[in-house]
């Protein structure tokens, strides 16, 4: 055997035996360290007779590199070893980090819970815009320009004279402009008010516009549609009453209250909608601004109501401020998750 071939039979077999990293290092150092023993046999070609240097040229190539591989691989097998080490430390069976799971927004509950059930009792959706002409809002809903609720004071304008709806009943007309009776739709949505905030007004609020146009359809209609409503949402004991009202855009005009013991306020009677059957004159206003006879207020009739969504998620989760809804406080927002 050459005494290269010893020298790399006894690297490998110490790097093999090398327990830890500093045994390796040595080693490493050892063999193929500026004065390693691999390193000196380099020295020694030099003084090699001519036919001799190009076979233990060779060898000598092959002893390096099976030495450096070997020092690899090893260093290799510590990473690994280190790596898995610390694993065995990662505790598994400790719970995981939760993550934040959201919730839907008291007042949107209310919605989804409301729409429900209409959609049970054949109402479709209809939406319309919150930045609205003023005809819309108030011309072609009978509401005429002395009318108090178009003064300044209590809307909000924009400079080129459209305004953000002071209600949804804008999407009445919308409605019916885009398609001809019979017609039963619930319109979700926000309407806005230059009210004082305090703690039942906002200057932003949501209703829920209800419209259904069809042939013979009477207050007692919508008094029954209501009432299910009512008893759906608040429960069967809940007591619903109408009251005489005035709107410009339904003759007669009714204001819509529940009392129920199961709510919070036990005994009161709280409004919670504005309701009546469509005057003729919204029917004609439609049917002047779509060009034809469609919505014939001798033909057709219907009823129409406006519910405040705020005031009917306060009573129903006993939110004593409207202020609330809109405050982000996840002390809040969280007893609805
Ligand atoms: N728009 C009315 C309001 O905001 C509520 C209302 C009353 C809506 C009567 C209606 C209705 O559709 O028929 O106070």
């Amino acid at each position: 055997m050459h005494p290269l071939e010893q020298l790399r039979d006894d690297a490998l077999r110490e790097i093999e035996a090398a327990g830890e990293e500093q045994e390796l290092e040595t080693a490493r150092v050892k063999y193929l360290g500026r004065s390693g023993s691999v390193s000196a046999w380099g020295e020694q070609m030099k003084t090699l007779a001519k036919e001799e240097k190009p076979v233990v040229g060779k060898l000598l190539n092959e002893v390096r590199n099976a030495v450096t591989a070997a020092i690899e691989t090893r260093a290799q097998q510590f990473h690994s070893q280190k790596e898995s080490g610390a694993l065995t430390k990662i505790d598994i069976s400790l719970p995981g980090t939760p993550h934040e799971i959201g919730a839907l927004h008291p007042l949107t509950q209310m919605l989804e819970r409301s729409i429900q059930i209409f959609r049970r009792m054949g109402f479709a959706l209809a939406d319309g815009p919150d930045v609205e002409k003023e005809w819309y809002c108030f011309d072609a809903l009978n509401t005429p320009p002395e009318h108090p609720a178009r003064n300044e004071q209590d809307t909000f304008y924009l400079p080129d004279g459209r305004l953000l709806r002071t209600h949804t009943s804008t999407v009445q007309i919308h409605t019916m402009q885009a398609a001809p009776p019979p017609i039963r739709v619930i319109a979700p949505g926000a309407a806005y008010r230059r009210d004082e905030v305090d703690a039942t007004h906002s200057a932003q609020f949501h209703q829920i516009e209800g419209l259904y146009v069809d042939e013979g359809v009477s207050v007692a209609d919508l008094k029954g549609a209501l009432e299910f409503f009512m008893h759906e949402l608040f429960g069967a004991g809940t007591e619903v009453e109408f009251r005489p009202h005035y709107f410009p855009f339904t003759e007669p005009s009714l204001e819509v209250y529940v009392k129920s013991k199961a709510l919070k306020g036990g005994e009161q009677w709280i409004e919670v909608a504005g309701s009546g059957v469509v005057h003729p004159a919204v029917f004609e206003a439609v049917n002047k601004a779509r060009g034809d006879k469609a919505y014939d207020p001798e033909k057709w009739s219907g009823y129409a109501f406006g519910l405040g969504m705020d005031r009917l998620a306060m009573i129903l989760f006993d939110i004593p401020d409207i202020r609330l809804f809109s405050q982000n406080d996840l002390r809040f927002l969280r007893q609805f998750a």
